[in-house]
């Protein structure tokens, strides 16, 4: 078990496109173990190689089924439009209004390199949606409707009774991101 460094915010490898993995050996299942470990012990949902400082294109999610972890994702379709909170273990302390889809299917890799498909709805793709963002060096806060106050959060949580989590953490002041 490794918990690796989350960079934040003004790093500018968040801000860059990340490679596809080549090589599936030890070195790519070590950076997948530490990344789950990393989000777990940061009680985020989600969390992309690049919020590790590592510019490739793998991502772990867990948000409440079961560890995810991708490989070289592509999104190969998306329905609807769906607006929540979301927030990033990369920009601590804040969160905002982001229109994802409602349903999402992708192809990727597991860690052995067999080729997988996953399709999620609502919460799951929210996060999935979030994680191939930070892929592409795309934040939340570039794409959000708005940015939430915790007075906004307070309105929020009375008129939507699903908006209690958001990807890689915080809305309700309960929650760490
Ligand atoms: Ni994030």
């Amino acid at each position: 078990m490794a918990i690796r460094k989350i960079v934040e915010i003004g790093d500018e490898k968040l801000r860059k496109r990340a490679k596809p993995v080549e090589k599936f050996d030890r070195r790519l299942k070590t950076l997948l173990e530490d990344m789950a470990d990393t989000m777990y012990q940061a009680e985020g949902v989600g969390l992309a190689a690049p919020q590790v400082g590592i510019l490739r294109r793998a991502v772990v999610i867990d948000t409440g089924e079961g560890l995810v972890e991708l490989v070289n994702p592509e999104l190969t379709s998306r329905e609807g439009s769906e607006s929540g909170p979301e927030g990033c273990l990369s920009v601590p302390g804040r969160s905002g209004l982001v229109s994802r889809p409602e349903k999402v299917t992708l192809r990727a890799r597991d860690a052995q390199g067999e080729p997988m498909e996953i399709t999620a709805e609502g919460f799951l793709a929210r996060a999935l949606s979030h994680e191939l963002d930070h892929l592409e060096g795309i934040l939340y806060i570039d794409i959000m409707e708005k940015e939430l106050f915790p007075e906004d959060e307070e309105e929020n949580s009375k008129e939507e009774e699903t908006a209690q989590e958001s990807p890689e953490g915080m809305t309700s002041k309960e929650e760490k991101a």
